[in-house]
């Protein structure tokens, strides 16, 4: 069916991201039921203007998502969506798989997270090429649906990985619209976005260069952007009297660089905090853990830059290192099952589930089991975790921000000790009130545990009020409001 473009091209603003505010799966009764996507991208932009006629258009991810789409026509049930305007596109299954597990998760995630090692190593083969062309066709139709849906001189919001070609696609089209691009990942910096084809590492760069603004969560990735774009297209970076970098100029264009933390939702993350799922899910969680014990908690997709292995491998350590704990503590570790369709993260997933129980069956004991790994997602039973912890766990390898990091604080009962890689984007606005770590560093992981099961509650309570001011520093709706303004 053919709508004419005029007649709907009228969105002041378009947020285009891979991952929706909603995701369907087919209930047993065979109807289809919505439920809430994901990741710290969606919980960033749920809080995006809902009256200025903002249109998000996303991706269907799964049949569920497909068959909602199709169903719906051009927009979803608003009622599913959070009350946002959502377009999501129906992307043929193969192009899609190919664009979002083999280019986006295998190859552009890796190189941001600088998570290839032996034998997990890159291959740019015959494959790799199949799978950048079904990129390239899933980025296409992303800009041609945001080209239809954007009125003149509209500002469109571009998100992540997934999305690198959309804006040089945009301005193709659409010269007239203000385009900016968001990473809500770490950026490589450039000796190892290098390992990329010459030709795909610039293809990416131009793409992003495409728009009026590339931003980023914190000044480390724009850095490295910045390195990647003077080093692969030897364009030109301009610094202001600090030194950093604020514009790359290429080509007679110039992008501006933008950096823009974002913060935890505090109003909303307090309120659904103290509701009934939540307070049902602590007595459930405080039975389990059992009375005068620690509880170190860890909430996480279970990712491989999230570094859950190296983090039970740390809380053995103490176990060991300190005997004093066993039996006085418990490792809380939610890993919520993610990108499942790759086979290194099941591969992932199951050494998870092996080394807790190794943990398990080396030092439990009746009436005591050291870690309590649960991997059904359950966002009401993550909040009752936050509240009861006295420790947090999180220790990515690389992270864009990580805002578990910064959620804790914030709904914390009594104060949590919050152990954090210095490695994480959250560091450089949470490091002096954490404990950081360095997340290989096994060692000084365990160690950094058991600092933080001993220090006073007072000094904890004082900190985490700290935590939580910082966390909430700059809540999503600023974060979304600040980067529309500044385009
Ligand atoms: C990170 C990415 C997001 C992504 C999320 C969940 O936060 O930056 O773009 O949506 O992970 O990952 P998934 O592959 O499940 O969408």
């Amino acid at each position: 069916e053919h709508v004419p473009t005029a007649s709907i091209a009228a969105a002041p603003i378009v947020v285009a991201s891979n991952r929706g505010p909603v995701s369907y799966r087919r209930d047993a009764d065979g109807s289809l039921v919505a439920g809430r996507g994901g990741g710290g991208l969606v919980s960033g932009l749920s809080s995006i203007e809902r009256e200025a006629g903002a249109v998000w258009v996303c991706a269907a991810l799964g049949e569920g998502d497909r068959e909602a789409a199709r169903a719906a026509g051009r927009r979803l049930d608003p009622r599913d969506t959070g009350g946002h305007r959502v377009r999501m596109l129906d992307i043929p299954p193969g192009t899609f798989a190919a664009a979002y597990n083999g280019i986006a998760n295998s190859v552009l995630w890796f190189v941001h997270h600088m998570l290839y090692q032996t034998p997990l190593e890159p291959v740019f083969d015959k494959a790799f090429r199949e799978q950048w062309a079904a990129y390239e066709a899933y980025n296409a139709a992303f800009a041609e649906a945001v080209a239809e849906e954007a009125a003149e001189g509209a500002a469109v919001l571009v998100q992540d990985y997934h999305l690198a070609l959309v804006p040089g696609l945009l301005r193709a089209r659409r010269p007239d619209l203000r385009i900016g691009h968001f990473s809500h990942t770490p950026w490589a910096p450039p000796d190892y976005f290098r390992m990329l084809p010459d030709d795909v590492a610039g293809q990416l760069l131009r793409g992003v260069l495409g728009g009026d603004r590339a931003a980023f969560l914190t000044t480390r990735w724009a850095e490295a952007f910045a390195g990647c774009c003077a080093d692969v297209l030897g364009a030109e970076v301009v610094r202001d009297g600090e030194g950093r970098a604020t514009e790359v100029r290429f080509e007679g264009r110039a992008t501006r660089l933008g950096v823009h933390g974002l913060g935890a939702d505090g109003d909303f993350l307090r309120e659904r905090a103290h509701r009934a799922d939540v307070e049902e899910r602590m007595a459930a969680l405080r039975a389990q853990i059992g009375a005068d014990r620690r509880a170190i908690v860890r909430v996480d997709r279970t990712e491989l830059s999230k570094n859950i292995v190296r983090g039970l491998h740390a809380y053995r350590r103490l176990l060991e290192e300190h005997p004093q704990w066993r039996g006085r503590v418990v490792h809380i570790a939610f890993a919520y099952p993610s990108r499942q369709d790759l086979a290194v993260y099941r591969d992932y997933t199951a050494e998870v589930e092996r080394v807790a129980r190794e943990i398990n069956s080396a030092f439990g004991t009746e009436g005591w089991e050291p870690v309590a790994l649960h991997v059904k997602d359950d966002f009401a039973r993550s909040l009752a975790a936050y509240r009861l912890a006295d420790v947090a766990l999180v220790n990515p390898i690389r992270d864009g921000m990580n805002l578990v990091a910064k959620e804790v604080p914030v709904v914390s009962d009594h104060g949590c000790a919050l152990v954090l890689s210095r490695e994480a984007g959250a560091a450089a606005e949470l490091g002096d009130e954490a404990i950081l770590v360095n997340p290989y560093d096994v060692e000084a992981t365990a160690r950094a545990l058991h600092v933080a099961l001993l220090m006073d509650p007072g000094e904890r309570a004082e900190r985490t009020k700290r935590l939580a001011a910082a966390a909430t520093a700059l809540p999503p709706a600023r974060w979304f409001t600040d980067q529309l303004r500044a385009l």
